[in-house]
């Protein structure tokens, strides 16, 4: 006969140290499985005569009871502890970094052109457009170069095949030509910047078969040189962030000025780098030109259909992507349209490094 006391005893002692939950599902089937001892003890009551059961069933009945409730309470305690422990080793430490997404950067060119919009906005000055496929008219003739002119073979062009009937077209040499389509459609007075691509078929260190260019273009009543100087002055201390920036303008030759006069910004040597501001004629200093310019050409105004002697203005262009490498330090163009991630990171921009008169939106 089984010592029902001692049996429990022995089940509820090794319930209490079994520590994990396998081995207390293995306790679990050797008491109540199928051919567990205590189902074995429970079978035996059916054989019984009604006054034995009512003597030996209540102990095999509390012994049943109480194995089970040990065995749940040290399941759920089990439990637990596993999940205080996974809780545990889980902690989030809220004083790492955030682990952000990768982010885009502003290209410095279109940095650049942002900034030029910017700057040039503050001067009342609106943003134009034009066609990068352009015809021979716009692009030369109206600018006052004729077919024969030899200004047209040092522009490079890019030509399309000719086409009976049509057009000479062409992939734009300049934004000179917006000038022309602006004259055209807009009545005076005009002030206009015109930032965008140009084309020409050349490529070395500083020179890329696309790149970009800003055109000015200010047509009004009474406008002189003066104006001219002002502006580009005032321009390019904006731009540089600079105070000490000194202008040098020499005549100089476009067929669609009359004047021209090229502009030159005065630079600094500071540990062998050119720094753009202070005056080029002092003795660590130098000029770097940046611009050409000049009194829009009467026959330009002409060729657009407006009368020259009521109407003069000025006109100016440079290079976008020489602007950024002066003013962020880059020296070779061909890296700004490689797509080089890791040089975009380092050059690029975020979204609100705008600055404009006024200190920028960034500042
Ligand atoms: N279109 C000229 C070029 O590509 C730059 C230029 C010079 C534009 C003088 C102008 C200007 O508007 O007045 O080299």
């Amino acid at each position: 006969m089984t010592d029902i006391s001692a049996l429990k005893a022995g089940l509820i002692a090794d319930i209490a140290v079994a520590d994990t939950l396998d081995a207390v599902e293995a306790l679990r089937v050797g008491a109540l499985g199928k051919s567990g001892v205590i189902t074995g003890l429970l079978k035996t009551l059916g054989g019984m005569s009604p006054d034995e059961r009512l003597e030996k069933g209540p102990p095999i009945q509390d012994l049943r009871e109480s194995v089970t409730a040990a065995i749940a309470a040290k399941k759920a305690a089990l439990e637990q502890a596993a999940l205080d422990a996974r809780l545990a080793s889980e902690k989030i430490d809220m004083t790492l970094p955030a682990d952000l997404d990768p982010q885009g950067s502003v290209h410095p060119v279109s940095q650049v052109m942002d900034e030029l919009a910017e700057i040039f906005a503050d001067l009342g000055f609106s943003v134009a457009t034009g066609p990068e496929i352009e015809d021979d008219w716009h692009n030369f003739t109206a600018l006052n170069i004729p077919e024969t002119h030899p200004a047209r073979a040092m522009h490079d062009t890019f030509y399309f095949p000719d086409e009976e009937g049509q057009k000479r077209m062409l992939l734009r040499t300049h934004t000179s030509p917006v000038q022309i389509r602006t004259m055209m459609t807009t009545p005076p007075p005009i002030r206009i910047i015109a930032p965008g691509r140009v084309y020409r078929s050349d490529s070395d260190a500083t020179h890329t078969p696309m790149f970009h260019q800003i055109e000015g273009l200010v047509i009004d009543k009474g406008i002189t040189l003066g104006h001219l100087k002002w502006t580009l002055e005032t321009f390019l201390k904006a731009f540089f962030e600079r105070e000490d920036i000194v202008l040098r303008l020499r005549p100089s030759y476009f067929p669609f000025t009359e004047p021209s006069v090229e502009v030159d910004v005065g630079y600094t040597l500071v540990n062998g780098q050119r720094v753009i501001g202070g005056d080029g004629d002092a003795a660590d200093g130098g000029w770097l030109e940046v611009l050409g310019s000049g009194m829009v050409n009467r026959r330009v105004i002409e060729a657009c259909g407006l009368d020259p002697d009521e109407w003069q203005g000025f006109a100016f262009g440079t290079g976008v992507d020489r602007l950024a490498m002066l003013k962020y330090g880059m020296n070779d163009l061909r890296a700004f349209f490689d797509g080089d991630l890791r040089w975009l990171k380092h050059y690029g921009f975020s979204a609100l490094d705008v600055p404009t008169l006024s200190g920028g939106v960034g500042a």
